[in-house]
């Protein structure tokens, strides 16, 4: 097939442009890069490699559209979040496909996603309503305090490949319910979920300059990012991505202060006891894991067994791994879709490599499936994982599950603890001691305990050490965005 050639798939709601200041425009330097098919490896679309020029523009239509947002009412605010909900909801199939497409998930669960997504902009529409300040108690006759909270300006989002929509949604939706503007760069694979996006955005009606979208290339995402870095009207980043960027971020934004949300990699670990429901547990690893072909920041990377039922749980996992079934997202039948591109692949084909030559045994999987394409590789479950292996220490971020060992519960929270990430941990017991010694004993932001979905709007998502700050999602997810002024009045004796 010609790889110029329309995608066969190529649905109706890809804008591949920018949108700044409620217009379509190409990148100023006229520059654009190829959005392809993980699964088979055709275009979709070319966007705009935008740059600093385009970077600066986004900021002013945002800094012009600033002053009108934050003074409409909070219900104002929600109810075009309320309409840009619906038309999120009445697009779904086409969001679904979009999802698919772009990022390469089966179609099931990117329906998921597009409802997970809008969960986010419903939650913070009523959330709008809820800015609460406080009156505080008299402390001298004839004065008053007060504490009100405002819109923090303009912010910029920063998001990844992996939740095309949800991502960016999250992050989009307590800003705008704050009363702040947004700027935002979706990842270099996946941005024509995120400018669809925009489009019902801007068909739900949210005035120009209220939400703006720039895309650009793995090569110029940097000064792109850095124009938005320097320049003092972006008073918060919020960026989901890996630790090193995050860190970047927050070294580059000190000059200008910007507060900041990071929402960074994880080296989950997921504990099961000897008085675990086995059965429960390898379910519990099975939906934690493979959701999104473990292209997750939450998901399971270092599965800790305790020695007594490692062997009977390595079986029932192996058995679900092995009939997981993988092909492109469009299939109903795929479990597992494509990888997002070839280093995603070589990556997990290292971290697999390596855990073979320290000792590891392949349960299942375990090798590329090169019949299917370049960036597919088998479900796999390694037995006898140790600590000196790669994959202990850095986030696979594919469909591999390493078993390791243990022996006690001092010896199994210390190896899950021992890693500069804290994002999410997950165990399984049913021994009510057990469960509130090692929910307290888990240096991580997020628990789960016998459950392996944890996601949700209402819930606070977010990690503690290297793994970031700030939390999207729940009642805590607005303060992100505001600040808090304190009023104090005299003269009222
Ligand atoms: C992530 O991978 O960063 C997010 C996953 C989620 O929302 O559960």
């Amino acid at each position: 097939m010609d790889s110029k050639a329309p995608h066969p798939q190529a649905g109706p709601l890809i804008r591949p442009h920018n949108f700044i200041d409620g217009r379509w425009t190409p990148g100023h330097d006229g520059q654009g890069f190829a959005v392809t098919d993980p699964a088979t490896g055709l275009l979709i679309a070319e966007v705009p490699d935008s740059g600093p020029q385009d970077a600066r523009a986004a900021v002013d239509a945002a800094a012009k559209a600033l002053p009108l947002w934050r003074a409409r009412l909070p219900r104002e605010r929600a109810a075009l979040l309320r309409r840009w909900h619906a038309l999120i909801l009445e697009r779904e199939e086409d969001l679904a496909a979009l999802i698919s497409l772009e990022q390469g998930k089966p179609m099931a669960e990117a329906r998921g996603e597009v409802a997970y997504g809008a969960s986010y902009v419903a939650w913070f529409a009523d959330e709008a309503n809820r800015i609460y300040g406080d009156i505080i108690p008299d402390q001298q006759r004839g004065k008053r305090m007060t504490a009100i909270k405002e819109p923090i300006g303009v912010v910029a989002a920063i998001t990844p490949w992996n939740f095309p929509l949800a991502m960016i949604a999250r992050k989009i939706a307590p800003a705008l319910a704050a009363g702040c503007t947004v700027v935002a760069k979706p990842a270099e694979d996946t941005p024509l979920t995120a400018l669809a996006l925009a489009l019902l955005g801007q068909e739900a009606g949210f005035p120009n300059g209220v939400l703006n979208m720039v895309t650009a290339s793995r090569a110029r995402a940097a000064e792109t990012v850095d124009a938005w870095l320097q320049d003092g009207r972006v008073r918060k980043i919020s960026f989901t991505g890996s630790t090193p960027v995050g860190k970047h971020l927050a070294r580059e934004s000190a000059a200008t202060l910007k507060k900041l949300s990071l929402e960074l990699g994880g080296n989950a670990p997921f504990l099961v006891f000897e008085d675990a429901q086995l059965e429960a547990a390898v379910d519990g690893v099975m939906a934690a894991k493979f959701r999104n072909g473990g292209q997750t920041c939450v998901c399971p990377n270092r599965v800790y067994v305790q020695s007594t039922v490692y062997d009977r749980f390595a079986r029932l996992l192996r058995d679900k791994v092995a009939a997981l079934r993988v092909g492109p997202g469009s299939d109903p039948a795929t479990h597992v879709g494509p990888m997002i591109n070839a280093r995603a692949v070589d990556k997990i084909a290292r971290h697999v490599d390596d855990a073979r030559r320290h000792g590891a045994t392949v349960l299942a999987g375990g090798k590329r499936l090169e019949a299917l394409g370049p960036n597919y590789y088998a479900p796999t479950v390694l037995g006898d994982a140790n600590a000196s292996m790669a994959l202990c220490a850095e986030e696979t971020f594919g469909p591999v599950v390493p078993l390791f060992r243990f022996d006690d519960e001092a010896q199994a929270v210390a190896a899950a603890n021992d890693t500069p990430f804290g994002l999410a941990a997950y165990f399984y017991s049913q021994d009510l001691r057990r469960i509130e010694r090692v929910s307290r004993a888990l240096e991580s932001g997020i628990v789960g305990i016998n459950e392996g979905a944890l996601a949700s709007e209402a819930a606070p998502f977010g990690g503690i050490k290297e793994s970031g700050y700030g939390r999207e999602g729940s009642r805590y997810g607005l303060d992100d965005y505001l600040s808090i002024k304190y009023l104090c009045q005299g003269g009222l004796a």
